[in-house]
């Protein structure tokens, strides 16, 4: 089993980079700015969807679908519509309503470069797009492929997914929930959006809902470890390099594994379910070592 040190870590560092790129250039393709007044509404999608982010959700989908031979272009369109539901939920979480956040990427918010009303519509925009994507024969020529991408990330980003995650952290600075709650909240909020990047891969290599239950809960406990990973930095991570506020939750009074925990246990915890993770891909041999890499890397993670 391979450590995210030496050639892990390459193996990492040269996906990241790669995808990040790839998925800037596909961004940049699917957004032209057009010559008319609403061009302002598109100059605000892309200075949230260029240039930012980890793109973790991408390569989780295209590491899963290269596991099972599916067409780079394929797999980099639909890493692009979940990406921009990722993009999108993170405008409006900056939003004065939601967490109140001025800076993300180590730049101004949305509402903050553009205004509130943009930041609410370039986050419907973006929305919209992904479907759009899905939904094009540019990303399967099967229709029923097609059909099955669109609804896995449907349910993952409504109210029975992010946005239903959304929702219950919002109320989760105001009312005391246990520890089980907080793990539904996070489920829903982070943990539904990676599961669907994992399933869409699959999904696109045409294995069957049976051959995905592996798949699924290797995502599972990748998501609550992101999540975790994610509370840990706002806890004591370094502003500077995580290119967003910290110390948020804390103030505003919001519970989270490392609230209910302490950081300690919380980073065990994590690296528990990351050990638990990287288990559930013991089928699958050398072609599946870049998402054992990258569950590590999730908990290892300074940003
Ligand atoms: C941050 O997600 C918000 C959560 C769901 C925890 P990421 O850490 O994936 O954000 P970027 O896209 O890399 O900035
Ligand atoms: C955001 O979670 C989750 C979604 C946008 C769905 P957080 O509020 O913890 O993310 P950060 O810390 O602002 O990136
Ligand atoms: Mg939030
Ligand atoms: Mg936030
Ligand atoms: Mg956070």
């Amino acid at each position: 089993m391979t450590d995210t040190t030496s050639v892990g870590l390459d193996l990492l560092t040269e996906n990241l980079e790669r995808i990040a790129s790839e998925i800037d250039t596909l961004f940049d393709s699917l957004m032209p700015v057009p010559d008319d007044k609403h061009a302002r509404l598109v100059d605000a999608m892309r200075y949230a969807a260029i240039g930012g982010g980890k793109r973790v959700r991408p390569l989780l989908l295209v590491a899963t679908a290269e596991m099972y031979g599916v067409h780079r272009d394929s797999a980099l369109r639909a890493a692009c519509a979940a990406e921009a539901i990722h993009v999108y939920s993170l405008i409006h979480d900056d939003l004065p309503c939601m967490d109140d956040d001025d800076v993300r990427h180590g730049k101004p918010t949305v509402h903050k470069a553009f205004d509130e009303a943009t930041a609410v519509l370039a986050g419907d925009s973006l929305h919209a797009l992904a479907f759009s994507i899905l939904s094009d024969s540019k990303t399967s020529g099967d229709p029923f492929v097609r059909s099955e991408l669109v609804q896995t990330l449907a349910m993952a980003s409504g109210s029975n997914g992010m946005a239903g995650g959304q929702m219950i952290d919002m109320l989760a600075g105001v009312e005391n929930f246990d520890l089980h709650t907080i793990t539904r909240l996070q489920q829903l909020k982070t943990g539904a959006l990676l599961g669907a990047a994992v399933e869409m891969g699959a999904i696109l290599g045409h294995v069957p809902p049976d051959g995905r239950v592996h798949l699924r809960a290797y995502a599972r406990d990748l998501g609550l470890a992101f999540q975790i990973a994610d509370d840990l930095l706002d806890h004591e991570g370094d502003e500077e390099k995580a290119g967003k506020a910290l110390r948020k939750d804390n103030a505003q009074g919001k519970q989270t594994f490392v609230s209910l925990l302490g950081a300690d246990r919380a980073r065990e915890q994590a690296k528990i379910l990351v050990k638990q993770a990287v288990e559930h891909l013991v089928s699958h041999g050398e072609e599946g070592e870049l998402l054992r890499v990258l569950a590590r890397y999730i908990v290892e993670r300074e940003y």
